[in-house]
């Protein structure tokens, strides 16, 4: 643990992610599957980057408008030395926006389970915001944990998980991770959230299939991944990325498709995929505003304000616990 005033790295040992045995269970089903957060190895993350400036993946870039043209009103309602806690933070980009309009914030708290990727966003950011104490925390946020001690008692502790992330998980999982959010905030937290709005399929389905095929490209490279660290030997040319738009389950539906019949050799064991068989590998819920202020009051959030673009493509919601 390096340990001053103004930076803090507590390990808690998240358990290793194991893909080798997520794969050969996954593609073991009848409906074969791989679970999304083995997208993001270091070609993935980077592809994931591309994805972001896409002209059609539109959620990044609205999501950061929103939160710059109402930074005003969410640092009122944070109030002063409030404490920001971010789950999966990532590259640490988006909270840079909050803190520049935060008044004397007191600590901010990065948790994800990539170690490095951790410690060498929180050291960057506690570089460019000298004034605010980096607590950083390695651990499996989908798992309960206690956060450590925080400076600034008198602030509010409140989350803040972007990116619609949680239109990852399926409704009631959704519910049981903020459920465990609200936890870990404990009495009187806050929630700063982003969710991307129900829309025309026609923009959805754009946004998950781009004309210059990252998106393709990203999917595809999971079966990379198999090949490159479980000793694969899938013929990557005969599948093909699939997505889209479920008005039923308000969701978009990412799938690998085989081409044809063929059979491939990972980790020792044989598979068959049959001509068209889908592998699937994320949902991304969509959610309107009311419906979703509905789901978190499941986990005991309470509706302070939501803030959206003028197109109504992406929404940013403030909950109060409780
Ligand atoms: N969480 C992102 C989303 O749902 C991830 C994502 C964007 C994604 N494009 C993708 C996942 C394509 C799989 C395939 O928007």
């Amino acid at each position: 643990m390096i340990n001053d005033s103004r930076f803090a790295f507590y390990d808690l040992a998240p358990g290793e992610e194991n893909f080798r045995d997520a794969v050969l269970c996954g593609l073991d089903r009848a409906r074969k599957a791989i679970p999304c957060k083995f997208f993001y190895d270091t070609r993935g993350s980077w592809l994931f980057e591309e994805i972001c400036r896409l002209p059609e993946y539109y959620p990044t870039r609205t999501e950061i408008a929103i939160l710059k043209e109402y930074s005003g009103d969410i640092a009122a309602r944070i109030g002063p030395h409030g404490r920001l806690i971010e789950f999966g933070s990532g590259a640490s980009q988006k909270v840079r926006i909050l803190l520049r309009a935060l008044d004397r914030p007191a600590a901010y708290v990065p948790v994800d389970i990539s170690r490095e990727h951790l410690r060498s966003a929180a050291t960057g950011l506690a570089e460019d915001f000298p004034s605010v104490p980096v607590i950083a925390v390695c651990a499996d946020y989908t798992r309960p944990f206690a956060l450590p001690p925080l400076p600034g008692a008198r602030g509010k502790r409140v989350g803040f998980f972007p990116g619609s992330t949680i239109g990852n998980f399926e409704p009631d999982a959704a519910v049981a991770f903020l459920a465990n959010y609200a936890n870990v905030l404990g009495p009187g937290g806050e929630m700063l959230i982003g969710v991307d709005l129900k829309k025309d399929p026609e923009i959805l389905e754009a946004a998950y299939n781009d004309r210059a095929g990252v998106t393709a490209a990203f999917n595809l490279n999971l079966l990379e991944r198999i090949n490159r660290e479980l000793d694969g030997d899938l013929d990557i040319d005969r599948f093909e990325h699939v997505a889209f738009y479920n008005p039923a389950e308000g969701r978009v539906e990412i799938y690998i498709r085989s081409q044809a019949e063929q059979f491939a050799q990972i980790a020792g064991k044989r598979f068959r995929f049959a001509d068209g068989e889908l592998i699937h590998t994320e949902y991304s819920y969509k959610y309107a505003a009311a419906e979703f202020r509905a789901l978190a009051a499941h986990a005991g959030f309470r509706p302070v304000d939501t803030w959206t673009d003028a197109g109504e493509l992406f929404s940013v919601h403030y909950f109060r616990l409780r």
